[in-house]
């Protein structure tokens, strides 16, 4: 079964306009030097992220939204794909109307690569970050009831009103204005003279039943401040389940993470009503390859002992960068054409695969661990495999592995 994110916490793209920017990001020097950690050397696991299949996958959510725009979320560093890098690529796909993170320092990265898009921080703010945000352009989220409060210090601190979009908890308890009290707090605001509300949004529990009341109660909240008078701007409450499951809230735009880094929210793979490629490769290559005679024992825990000689391949790359531990549970990697299963055990910078009789791959070999490239290793498919929440496959990935863009 596959997992979804609730079970997990109780438990060829085609051609993107080549614009200037984005040829330069297929620069690995460029890109590596602009905004990842360091440049690649042979035997350190690095991450590809594939540009194209990014905007192929912006424009497939669009689709299913029925032409609405795509508030792009980016948060945990672009779902460990890396934020700046996603900043540049998604400047140049015109089905992105802005993105959304939950850092201050990711809304800087965002304005830092150049996305001259709305950039919304769905999170609480101190004042001092706030009003620097507002200055560069960053849209505030209201993530209480007070949250009147601070956007009038921080308007009267910058001199301007401030551009806000209304976060109502409708049922989540995790965020947002209660929505007992919003319809009162949303006219409040509109009229203080200190915002301009450009969106009004809230997030799903991602429950078949309860869903359904939490689109109510926001419907109601936001009829009765309209009925005020009070101007709202654009609702949004679909992440990639709703963009899915929930088309009667795909409203006036569209708010996913996982969909446009071409991975599926849980049960949406099997129901092929799109077509999203994974928009990453985590690679490395060989280190060494050995054969192993009858009682040789793989990693930590001999949780692997040869009954039959046989070859297998050590990959320096291991949970520290981002691969599952639980990989061992039956994943496996692609070496050219072929995939191995990996065995013994995920260590922190190591992972050994069986290469069977004969000894197919060689030192210094490519090897890719999740990418689009083969549907073993499709990230859906390490997920259900390795028994891991999806998200947990992409935002996992280190921030430290060198990134180059293709
Ligand atoms: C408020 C909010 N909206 C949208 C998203 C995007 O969710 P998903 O990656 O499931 O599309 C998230 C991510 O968790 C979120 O916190």
């Amino acid at each position: 079964m596959p997992w979804s994110r609730r079970s997990f916490l109780s438990a060829s793209a085609s051609a993107l306009t080549t614009g200037a920017a984005i040829s330069a990001l297929t620069d690995p020097v460029r890109a590596t030097g602009a905004f990842a950690s360091s440049p690649t050397t042979p035997f350190e696991p690095w991450l590809e992220l594939d540009a194209a299949a990014v905007a192929s996958n912006a424009r497939e959510v669009a689709r299913l939204a029925g032409g609405r725009p795509v508030l792009a979320v980016v948060k945990n560093n672009g779902y460990g794909l890396g934020v700046g890098l996603l900043g540049r690529i998604l400047r140049d796909v015109d089905e992105v109307a802005g993105a959304a993170v939950v850092t201050p320092g990711a809304a800087h990265e965002l304005v830092d690569a150049g996305l001259d898009k709305p950039v919304l921080l769905m999170a609480r703010v101190d004042d001092g970050d706030g009003e620097e945000l507002v200055r560069r352009g960053v849209r505030l989220a209201t993530t209480d009831e007070r949250a009147g409060e601070q956007i009038a210090r921080i308007a009267g601190r910058v001199g301007s009103r401030v551009r806000v979009h209304a976060y109502l908890d409708t049922g989540m308890s995790r965020l947002g204005v209660p929505f007992r009290s919003a319809s009162a707090f949303l006219s409040e605001l509109a009229s203080s003279g200190h915002a301009t509300v450009e969106g009004v949004f809230m997030g799903f529990a991602e429950d078949d039943d309860f869903d359904a009341v939490q689109l109510r109660r926001f419907r109601e909240v936001t009829e009765v401040a309209k009925r005020s008078g009070a101007a709202l701007g654009l609702q949004h409450a679909a992440s990639s389940h709703g963009l899915f499951f929930r088309p009667e809230a795909h409203l006036d735009l569209v708010r996913p993470g996982l969909a446009i880094f071409g991975a599926y929210p849980a049960g949406a793979r099997d129901a092929n009503s799109a077509s999203l490629v994974p928009a990453f490769r985590m690679k490395a290559r060989v280190a060494r390859v050995s054969r192993l005679s009858e009682g040789d024992g793989v990693s930590y825990g001999r949780e692997y002992v040869a009954t039959q000689p046989t070859w297998v391949a050590t990959l320096p790359v291991g949970h520290a960068d981002g691969y599952p531990r639980r990989a061992v549970d039956g994943c496996e990697v692609l070496i050219g054409p072929r995939t191995y299963p990996v065995i013994g055990a995920v260590s922190a910078s190591h992972t050994i695969v069986e290469i069977g009789p004969t000894r197919a791959v060689d030192v210094g070999d490519e090897a890719v661990l999740v990418g689009p490239d083969h549907p073993a290793i499709h990230p859906n498919e390490i997920s259900e495999r390795a028994g891991i929440s999806v998200y947990d496959v992409l935002m996992h990935l280190s921030a430290r592995l060198p990134r180059v863009v293709t």
